[in-house]
């Protein structure tokens, strides 16, 4: 029998209490939140989907092999098999370790960037563009344009435009650009997957250029799922090997490893050129630690290298595929508007056409959110224009292109009566989403707003 239930592919060994409320309770929490739910205590939340970042469940082999960390401060065990797991993943030959994504990041582009320089990708991260643009030098965006269209059903959403790669860079001079980074899945577009043909085009240009081509592959081994049962000639190949081929076709990569390594700390950079890479291997003792640990404790690179080896059972990434587009599907065919098809890690739902009667410069995105967190207890983040707004000289709000709320999912964390309790609230978001009002900024930092802003409800 070929059951259709998909099952989480684990048993539960150890398990932590999650502080049930009453909607009374969280009306109160958000107010003294300043209706800003990162400013929210954990223990006042119910299902946290803030965020897949460092929020794993670690396996019960992880736990094991944290107990044979080796702290050693040169040469420890543990750094050999991370680092033999790591090469013969990506098939680099050197390996930087540091202690999350943006550590690895500061590096390789505090080292490439500077003034006059520019930085192509399908989608810089915040914490990418922020490396960049922090050096001096600039970062443009160019994904595809089926990528605009929310509802649009296109397998790889993910990709960049080839077309405007090549258009860019015979703009800028190829000697001017640092790198290009292809961004897998791209998570600011929705946690979209990039295609294998899209890749090799990107290597093409780049090795014809003479450019550095960069993975930021902190969800790698999602984006090989879709590589799999989207992309005609992978059906037979496994997910290992698709990863692997991907590697195969840059130059380097810098990984979050608190996503796809399946661990709650750490990252690494990767680089085929040993000129670079003894140039970073600097910058990475000045800033992080000695080459054999970067910024990790021997415990951790246990952790990673088993992680890194569980994310590819074809079980588990078919039930975190297949769970993360149950949820999506759900909600879709209940109205909720949201990105199509359904990304790797999130679920991004649309807040303008959700309540197309709130304006933008009161925020629809986060009376989504505030609304998931009162009817639900569910933690969720604005991505629209609380987190990307701008003021022009008259202070008038400059919005975002999108008002979203991603529900990032994370990793062997939640079960399906989760999820189900999740779904059931979007059924009262809808039935009350006619008397929402929206929200108004009454304090807030100059950089990164999102995190610490107060609001008060309009
Ligand atoms: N690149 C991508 C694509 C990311 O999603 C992140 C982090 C980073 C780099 C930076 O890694 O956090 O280890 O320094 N994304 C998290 C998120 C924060 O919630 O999407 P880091």
């Amino acid at each position: 029998m070929r059951h259709k239930t998909i099952i989480e592919p684990f048993r539960i060994k150890s398990v932590e209490p999650i502080q049930l409320s009453t909607e009374t309770q969280r009306v109160d929490n958000l107010k003294k939140a300043h209706y800003n739910p990162f400013l929210l205590l954990s223990d006042q939340v119910i299902i946290d989907l803030l965020t897949d970042s460092g929020t794993s469940a670690m396996s019960s082999a992880q736990w094991a092999g944290i107990m044979e960390g080796d702290e050693a401060y040169a040469g420890s065990h543990s750094w050999l098999r991370m680092e033999k797991v790591i090469k013969e993943l990506t098939g680099f030959e050197f390996i930087l370790p540091t202690h999350q994504g943006r550590a690895a990041e500061r590096i390789i582009y505090g080292h490439l960037g500077g003034e006059g320089k520019t930085f192509i990708s399908n989608t810089h991260f915040d914490t990418t563009r922020a490396n960049i643009e922090f050096s001096g030098a600039q970062a443009i965006d160019i994904p595809v344009k089926e990528a605009h269209d929310m509802a649009l059903d296109y397998p790889f959403k993910g990709n960049m435009d080839v077309e405007m790669l090549q258009n860019l860079i015979a703009e800028k001079g190829p000697e001017n650009v640092g790198a290009v980074i292809l961004t897998v899945t791209n998570n600011s577009s929705g946690g979209q997957p990039v295609s294998m043909i899209n890749a090799e085009k990107v290597a093409e240009i780049c090795k014809k250029n003479g450019i550095l081509f960069l993975l930021d592959c902190c969800r790698i081994a999602e984006n090989s799922y879709f590589i799999k049962h989207r992309e005609a000639g992978n059906e037979n190949v496994t997910y290992k090997e698709i990863a692997q081929k991907m590697f195969r076709l840059a130059n380097g990569a810098v990984m979050s490893a608190k996503k796809d390594a399946l661990v709650n700390m750490g990252g690494f950079l990767v680089l085929k050129d040993e000129k670079l890479a003894d140039a970073c291997k600097s910058l990475l003792i000045i800033t992080e630690g000695f080459t054999t640990y970067g910024g990790l404790s021997g415990r951790d690179m246990e952790a990673m290298a088993i992680g890194l080896e569980e994310v590819f059972d074809p079980h588990y990434l078919e039930y975190r595929i297949k769970s993360t587009e149950y949820l999506g599907a759900r909600l879709k065919e209940m109205g909720v508007p949201l990105i199509w098809p359904i990304g790797g890690h999130a679920v991004y739902i649309d807040a303008k056409a959700l309540y197309p009667h709130i304006p933008v410069n009161e925020y629809p995105g986060q009376a989504l959110v505030c609304e998931l967190y009162r009817l639900g207890g569910i933690r969720s983040v604005e991505i629209g224009s609380v987190m990307f707004g701008k003021y022009d000289d008259a202070g008038e709000l400059i919005p975002a292109p999108m008002e979203l709320v991603r529900l990032a999912i994370p990793r062997r964390v939640y079960t399906q009566s989760h999820i189900e309790y999740v779904i059931e609230t979007f059924t009262q978001i809808l039935a009350e989403r006619n008397t929402v009002t929206g929200l108004a900024i009454t304090k807030e930092p100059k950089f990164l707003r999102h995190f610490t802003s107060h609001f008060k409800l309009v």
